[in-house]
């Protein structure tokens, strides 16, 4: 008899197909928020499950599912994974890097330039009727070509975001707990500095770390004080990295130029003082949504959910001494 799995939000049909050579497989097409209860229900007699960063893998979770190999999920982040308990329980989980670095830095992209020449605030204006006439002192915006890219974290998708900034001749800097070999630092055109050094100095910081109780909130009040009021702070991470309501206050009261945000502490709530701003450019966590990518990321989960229900060791493995 085939394993069973469960797929946990909804995938393109040819994932499902591709499980199914492999599995009896529960979907959800019908792409219901399980949550932990709904989770724990539906994992109950599976040995496997693709995994969103929605759904949270808790502890109680693993421990409803006796039968749990794998959580694979579909994403690079896995902070919805309680990974100790995971090994614990000899419940291997993967993600699934690489796949979606070049999508997601265009991503930083398009909120850094969105941010930075007002694009959100000026559409909402011309659709509303309110442009009456040209004028040359009108939206004015801030500079990229030349400004000074700060990273927070310069994994592959940092690297990704600083490697994009030669095109616009900027300078890049960057902060990192281990810094670049020199070869991969040469590629970026970036530099190593310490933290305060790029807030004080970044135009446009964008971050890219991970999200753990080391990273809660680690741009908060303090450290916004250190931008320059003219500076643009972009969030492709996870909400809860940054303080989302010391941002609305330094948005508001113009401490700092602008902000383009992918992720929200809470989301999909998020705090409604980021409406009340027209200094930002929103967006509702699409930082790897290319149809092509994300089908990259579903079927990287599927062959690591493949291999780890075979025997073999999963590509993308986050804790080896589950394996062992
Ligand atoms: C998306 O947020 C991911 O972690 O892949």
């Amino acid at each position: 008899m085939k394993p069973r799995i469960l797929v946990a939000r909804e995938v393109f049909p040819e994932v499902i197909d591709r499980l199914q050579e492999h599995f009896e497989v529960d979907d959800n097409q019908a792409d219901l928020v399980l949550g932990g209860e709904g989770l724990k229900a539906r994992l109950a007699d599976k040995a496997g499950a693709l995994t969103a960063a929605t759904d949270p893998v808790t502890a109680e979770v693993i421990a409803a599912a006796p039968g749990l190999k794998a959580i694979c999920n579909f994403a690079v982040g896995y902070n919805n994974i309680d990974l100790a308990a995971c090994t614990r329980a000899g419940v291997v989980a993967t993600n699934t890097p690489g796949v979606l670095d070049d999508t997601t830095a265009d991503l930083a992209w398009a909120l850094l330039m969105a941010t930075a020449r007002r694009l959100p605030a000026a559409e909402r204006w011309l659709r509303n009727g309110e442009w009456k006439g040209w004028q040359f002192i009108q939206w004015l915006g801030s500079d990229i070509h030349h400004a000074t890219l700060g990273i927070l974290g310069m994994g592959r998708i940092g690297q990704a975001v600083a490697r994009r900034g030669a095109g616009f001749e900027m300078k890049v800097i960057y902060h990192n707990r281990t810094r670049l070999p020199a070869d991969k630092e040469a590629a970026c055109r970036a530099r190593w500095v310490d933290k305060d050094t790029l807030l004080r100095e970044a135009d446009f910081l964008v971050l890219v770390l991970p999200y753990s109780p080391a990273t809660h909130h680690i741009i908060g009040a303090a450290e916004l004080a250190l931008m320059k009021p003219t500076a643009h702070l972009i969030n492709i991470a996870r909400g809860g990295i940054v303080d989302d309501e010391a941002l609305i206050s330094a948005l508001r009261q113009r401490r700092l130029s602008g902000a383009g945000l992918d992720v929200f502490e809470g989301e999909p709530k998020f705090n409604p003082g980021f409406l009340e701003l027209d200094n930002v450019a929103l967006a509702p966590h699409i930082g790897s949504s290319s149809r092509a990518t994300r089908m990259a990321m579903a079927m990287t989960a599927a062959d690591n959910l493949i291999a780890a229900l075979s025997g073999q060791r999963p590509p993308n493995l986050l804790n080896p001494d589950a394996w062992r």
